[in-house]
């Protein structure tokens, strides 16, 4: 397996490239527009990969993507969820849905809570073991932390359920093995998570079931509550960039 982190330190923002060394066929998750298509193009030619497939965990509402750019260059249509509610056309993604490279196996699970589109990739590599390697969590589980249920919601009702949904998700990302290493899109001061994101950009499953404070509580209310009461405020400009990244409008 080919790895590379890409990431926007200012924002906290990461994105990954993911190739098979055999085929030369690779990913892009969850592209920077603040690096622009050209760095995930020129990344892949350096590792000697070919991206075939552009997947967006889901619609950010605290950076402008990439994703779109850089499918068109490529002459792909953007992986995204079916629940996003895009105004482009993409390739949708359902829960259990596998793309593949070469020996390597990317496995689409849904984990809504911070958006209801929300994906996380569950990756194997079969040159290795048939195990999980890695999941690529989106805005789920970060290190330390989990992601915020209100930016994509309305009413206070509606950011509850969301947080319920995120109680449900974090439990079905803990049934992966303790060494499976976890990649979120965010680290540090992203305003994606709460209080208690952690600046170490990645971690493990078994790190965050030990030492992660929101993972370690059962009670789905207690959750919601620790939840809301640790939240950062708003992204700048938040509603904007959402709109822009749904391909509503180019602002
Ligand atoms: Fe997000």
């Amino acid at each position: 397996m080919i790895w590379l982190t890409l990431n926007d330190p200012a924002r906290g923002c990461n994105s990954y490239l993911l190739g098979d060394e055999v085929t030369g066929t690779a990913l892009a998750v969850d592209p920077l527009g603040a690096l622009g298509p050209e760095a995930y193009v020129l990344a892949a030619q350096d590792l000697g990969l070919a991206i075939q497939h552009v997947v967006e965990t889901h619609v950010h509402a605290d950076h402008e993507s990439a994703a779109r750019e850089l499918a068109d260059a490529l002459g792909v249509a953007v992986s995204v969820s079916h629940r996003a509610p895009v105004a482009f056309a993409r390739r949708p993604l359902h829960d259990g849905e596998v793309i593949t490279l070469g020996a390597i196996r990317v496995e689409v699970w849904e984990t809504p809570g911070h958006t209801d589109d929300s994906l996380s990739l569950v990756v194997r590599d079969g040159h290795r073991g048939s195990d999980p390697w890695l999941v690529m969590t989106g805005d789920s589980l970060f290190v330390g932390d989990v992601g915020r249920p209100d930016l994509a919601e309305a009413s206070p009702e509606a950011v509850r359920e969301a947080a319920r949904r995120q109680f449900e998700t974090i439990r079905r990302l803990m049934t992966l093995p303790d060494f499976t290493e976890v990649y979120p899109a965010h680290y540090g001061s992203s305003p994606c998570g709460g209080l208690f994101m952690s600046r170490k950009p990645q971690s493990t499953i078994g790190y965050e079931r030990r030492f992660n404070r929101f993972v370690r509580i059962d009670d789905v209310d207690t959750f919601v509550d620790h939840v809301l009461s640790s939240l950062k405020p708003p992204p700048v400009d938040a509603p904007r960039i959402r709109i822009r990244n749904l391909g509503q409008a180019v602002l």
